[in-house]
């Protein structure tokens, strides 16, 4: 895959941060509890800021849209398209535009699924997390095994050809026997899609804190190693294309959203929690649902500038986000958009991992080997300024 890089159109982001339980590993913001006058509330306050933002950023082609939690599915198919509709007025929407949603599988079934395709969702991204109940239950998901392949089944019923499933390794008490027999009955449904995420554990966590008080323990880093080339080697091998370190498609069926980010595209954020970021400037609305519920007007606190890039940070922000992407980072291209020339910029670093097989340059593009994805954390730190 040689991608079009760089984009010259907007994404949306919309962030709901409702869940209907905690999972033990979830760090991202959200909140559980919420009943359908809060769902109600939120839609009509996302719809006002959809209204209310700043018209220099209208008139941008938005060529794709994701509903991302949280639990974007606690909220109807008609609050969704509400909100569907209210970017329609407010931004330049292309026809063909990817508009996802992460769902959960304990809160989706075939009719609702069906709404959703209805009010224009063409892409499914369904948390599935394993096919072992044992290791749901560690990760204190809400549906078992049974849910989540009857999930993936309506989704298809509900009419989605875009399918994507999320899955996690590394979960105490998975083994490599385990996690691959996950692989391969996710892989056997026929995704267009599969991430395949390492646990990363926030010391807060529930998680995080049963295995520091030894009550469970995380798989070792080598099995994690050996989990993570296993199954990116079957589901090549069933025609998947790895096309960043966590993510694979179909050919022609790289998550366009997920892309932006890496190719460091613009994209603005709606909802408590969501970040924007254009032309070097990112913030993003305080994870914080009361604040949020507030009135616009009246509510200069709700939003926090996290950064002002120089030209020059942006660049290496680019070359972190680009280096994840299995195509790797055209010279030329950083070169155009940046006027940085990588391979003087980081002579010492980038000889230095080449000699280590961590990246290699071919052709004008400077990648990640497959040896250097398992150190990518080290690597790509090398790039911070
Ligand atoms: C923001 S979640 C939303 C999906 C939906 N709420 C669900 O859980 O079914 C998107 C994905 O991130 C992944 N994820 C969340 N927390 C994670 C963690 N601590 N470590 C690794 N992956 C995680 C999960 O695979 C999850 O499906
Ligand atoms: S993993 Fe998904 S369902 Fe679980 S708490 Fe996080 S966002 Fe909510």
């Amino acid at each position: 895959m040689e991608s079009d890089w760089p984009q010259e159109s907007l994404g949306i982001y919309v962030h709901i941060p409702f869940c209907l339980r905690k999972c033990a590993y979830c760090d991202f913001y959200s909140v559980s509890g919420a009943g359908p006058v809060e769902l109600e509330a939120y839609t009509a306050r996302l719809c006002l800021e959809i209204a209310d933002c700043p018209v220099e950023n209208r008139s941008e082609p938005v060529d794709s849209i994701y509903f991302g939690g949280g639990t974007p599915s606690l909220l109807t198919p008609a609050q969704l398209g509400r909100v569907i509709e209210a970017l329609a007025s407010s931004f330049n929407v292309q026809p063909h535009s990817e508009i996802s949603m992460e769902a959960n599988p304990a809160t989706v079934d075939r009719d609702s699924l069906r709404a959703y395709r209805d009010i224009g969702i063409n892409r499914i991204s369904l948390g599935v997390q394993s096919l072992q109940d044992q290791e749901l239950h560690v990760l204190e998901r809400l549906h078992s095994v049974a849910s989540a392949r009857e999930a993936t089944k309506a989704a298809r019923l509900g009419g989605f050809k875009n399918l994507n499933l999320d899955l996690i390794y590394g979960i105490p008490g998975q083994t490599i026997t385990s996690w691959m027999e996950t692989v391969r009955e996710a892989v056997s449904f026929e995704p267009e899609h599969i991430s395949m995420y390492l646990l990363q554990l926030d010391e807060e966590t529930p998680l995080a804190r049963a295995i520091a008080a030894g009550n469970l323990q995380a798989p070792a880093e080598e099995e994690c190693e050996a989990m993570y080339y296993q199954a990116l080697d079957y589901a090549q091998h069933m025609g998947l294309q790895q096309y960043e370190i966590s993510n694979l498609a179909m050919p022609g069926r790289q998550c366009r959203h997920n892309l932006r980010y890496w190719q460091f595209g613009e994209y603005l954020g709606f909802g408590a929690g969501a970040v924007s970021r254009i032309k070097g400037r990112r913030w993003m609305n305080r994870p914080d649902l009361d604040l949020y519920m507030l009135d616009n007007k009246a509510n200069m606190k709700r939003q926090l500038l996290l950064e002002e890039m120089s030209p020059r940070q942006q660049a290496t922000e680019a070359v972190i986000m680009g280096l994840r992407l299995t195509e790797g980072l055209n010279l030329d291209i950083i070169n155009q958009r940046f006027g940085l020339d990588l391979l003087s910029a980081y002579e010492t670093e980038i000889e230095k991992n080449i000699i280590q097989g961590s990246l290699e340059l071919e052709h004008g593009w400077l990648r990640l080997t497959k040896a250097g994805i398992m150190v990518s954390n080290q690597v790509l730190c090398g790039f911070v300024e």
